[in-house]
């Protein structure tokens, strides 16, 4: 299937520590690795895997780290051609701590990069995808470019990571929710099935990750299901698992599975992402699904 996703790329800079240190403390980083992240771009680059034709819809700007990012989607196949490139200003960038003994990872964030635009977006033709996926960021611009999708007919899902000033305004348009554990506990909760129940539009299809314990899925009849978690041997990194799970909901969606099933497939392909260093090779041959050729 042909999928767009909206949304950012990110310059990774991850530091694997011993374990996380403690404020105003030195330590010495175990290895340290500079790759391309971001949600959108990390959905992509699995769904990629997963026999998508995927393009990316997002901003970059006019200097070298770019092309760390550049390279990398297209290793992945990625289609970049609707990505906008600003003069001048640095690429969204992540400082990552990431703690060996846990695998938990700590995100220092920096950008200043504009968003992608709603009128970029318009001069996409969409009956070139299938499905078109969103990040839950610049709220006034992506009211438009869902109520563009829905009038195109296309099915479209919304990230919803952060809360976001009037992110809820989004909440009626994309056929697909995919809601995170950071707020699901923003809006008060503590229990994903509770916060699932509860959310408007209780009509719509609407997934939450819950990190060691599994996700909860409540589909268009409003029943709220637990998806148990496919814990790794050792959890190595955890970095963009819930991209991972994203990636896994849609694909699973688009091969027209159950909400059910899609939750199942997102826990397994995170689960097994905890399990490695990165996103590259998550998918084996003897699931008859080939991965990308290894970069140089
Ligand atoms: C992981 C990730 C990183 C990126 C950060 C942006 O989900 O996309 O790759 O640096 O989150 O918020």
């Amino acid at each position: 299937m042909r999928i767009l996703g909206v949304g950012i790329a990110t310059l990774d800079i991850v530091n694997r520590v011993a374990s996380y240190p403690e404020e105003d403390a030195e330590v010495r980083a175990l290895g340290q690795q500079v790759v391309r992240g971001g949600n959108t771009t990390n959905t992509l680059v699995v769904l990629s895997q997963l026999g998508h034709d995927c393009s990316w819809g997002g901003c970059l700007a006019d200097e070298p780290d770019s092309q760390v990012i550049l390279d990398d989607l297209a290793r992945y196949q990625v289609d970049t051609i609707h990505c906008m490139v600003h003069a001048g200003g640095k690429v969204p960038t992540s400082y990552v701590v990431q703690s060996a003994s846990t695998g938990s990872r700590t995100i220092v964030h920096h950008r200043d990069l504009p968003e992608f635009p709603a009128e970029a977006f318009d001069l996409i033709d969409l009956d070139d995808f299938d499905w078109v996926h969103f990040e839950g960021r610049n709220i006034a611009a992506l009211k438009s470019m869902l109520a563009r999708t829905r009038l195109a007919g296309l099915p479209c899902s919304l990230e919803v990571e952060k809360a976001r000033s009037g992110i809820e305004q989004l909440f009626e348009l994309p056929d697909v929710l995919l809601y995170s554990r950071g707020y699901a506990r923003h809006a008060g909760y503590d229990r994903p099935d509770e916060f699932l129940a509860d959310i408007p539009p209780t009509g719509r299809e609407a997934y939450c990750a819950w990190g060691e314990l599994g996700a909860w899925v409540r589909d268009a009849a409003g029943h709220v299901h637990h998806a148990p978690p496919q814990r790794p041997p050792e959890v190595i990194d955890t970095l963009g698992a819930g991209d991972v799970f994203n990636a896994a909901v849609i694909d699973a969606r688009v091969r027209e599975l159950s909400p059910i099933e899609a939750a199942a497939c997102g826990c397994a392909l995170a689960g097994r992402k905890c399990g490695q260093q990165g996103l590259g090779d998550l998918l084996t041959l003897e699931e008859g699904r080939v991965p990308p050729e290894p970069g140089p």
